[in-house]
């Protein structure tokens, strides 16, 4: 993936030094604003995953460069923390909690908008915000597979197999949405659109890279895997409605119908095996998955609400909209 252009001094100076051999970074203590913040954290995180374009892979634990990542999570923290709120022990069992949050439905619909109304180019843009996650499905979440044990663990592996199609390339998620890009002549190349997604796109991918890495966070990924597993149905199979609406074909909408057959299940894994059971063994962190699982809906729904908000004002929901 190619390093994206910055949006700030922040991003500026993270970028400009990447590019050369490891050394003590200098860079602005603050961010300019949200998407020099989010834009950051997303190019220090991707040091954890496939890495940059000519960018030396020590950098990824450089202690100046794990410095300021570290100054720059409590910045995104305290905007979570005001989102939705501290971390609460549940009163009620994990599962129950995970439920009831899960059926909250808040703000506006954007899985209606796409099953109904949406052009295809609106379509495009869609898959082009998603594509930053979805071409990585999965990946965040398996950071938390070696942090657990026991029927946590087995629970988690359960669904993250079939994440990765059950080791069958073709099968596996990231796969799948490949089809669903080339079917709306998207750019299937990781990281393709990275630099046209605002912040709100890059913070629903942030939250998940932001607690996999840390090992004290495993509560709050699990939580988020639970949010995405328990609220993937309905919505999928609209968005494939709204494609075969389109004149996508049984290729394009391959990877939403998946989601609408495997989640059914991976819902109920994901809340009474996985983390009913980690909650089980780790009672101290229960308040931690339900944060985890309030994290991914809220900032879901914010990124939601800005995607119809330019789509009802007749802009485009990107930095810059698709050639
Ligand atoms: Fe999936
Ligand atoms: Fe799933």
């Amino acid at each position: 993936m190619k390093l994206p252009s910055p949006r700030g001094p922040l991003s500026a100076a993270v970028i400009d030094a990447l590019a050369g051999a490891p050394h003590d970074l200098a860079v602005p203590s603050q961010p300019l604003d949200e998407e020099d913040l989010q834009l950051t954290l997303f190019v220090l995180y991707e040091l954890s995953y496939r890495g940059w374009d000519g960018v030396d892979d020590e950098w990824e634990w450089q202690p100046s460069l794990v410095a300021a990542r570290t100054r720059l999570e409590k910045l995104f923290e305290e905007r979570l923390v005001a989102l939705v709120g501290p971390v609460t022990p549940p009163s009620q069992p994990i599962a129950r909690a995970l439920i009831e949050l899960a059926g909250e439905d808040t703000g506006p619909s954007l899985s209606k908008y796409l099953r109904g109304r949406a052009t295809r180019a609106q379509f495009r843009e869609f898959a082009a915000h998603r594509s930053v996650y979805h071409l990585r499905e999965a990946d965040p979440h398996t950071y938390a597979i070696p942090r657990l044990g026991g029927a946590a663990k087995a629970a988690i592996i359960e669904i993250q197999i079939d994440e990765y199609g059950n080791g069958r390339e073709p099968r596996m998620h990231q796969e799948l949405f490949k089809r669903t890009m080339v079917a709306l002549d998207l750019d299937t190349t990781y990281g393709a659109y990275v630099d046209v997604v605002p912040a709100t796109t890059l913070a629903v991918n942030n939250v998940m890279s932001l607690f996999a890495l840390r090992r004290s966070r495993r509560g709050a990924i699990l939580g988020h895997l639970a949010a995405y597993e328990m609220t993937s149905t309905a919505p999928n199979r609209a968005y494939g409605n709204g494609l075969r609406r389109l004149g996508g074909d049984a290729d394009a909408t391959a990877f939403y119908d998946e989601h609408v057959e495997a989640d059914a299940v991976h819902e109920q894994i994901a809340a009474y095996d996985m983390c009913g059971s980690f909650a089980a063994q780790e009672p101290g962190l229960a308040g931690d998955v339900l944060f985890g699982a309030r994290c991914a809906l809220a900032l879901d729904q914010e990124w939601a609400t800005e995607v119809l908000a330019r789509w009802n004002a007749g802009e485009s929901s990107l930095r810059e909209p698709l050639p």
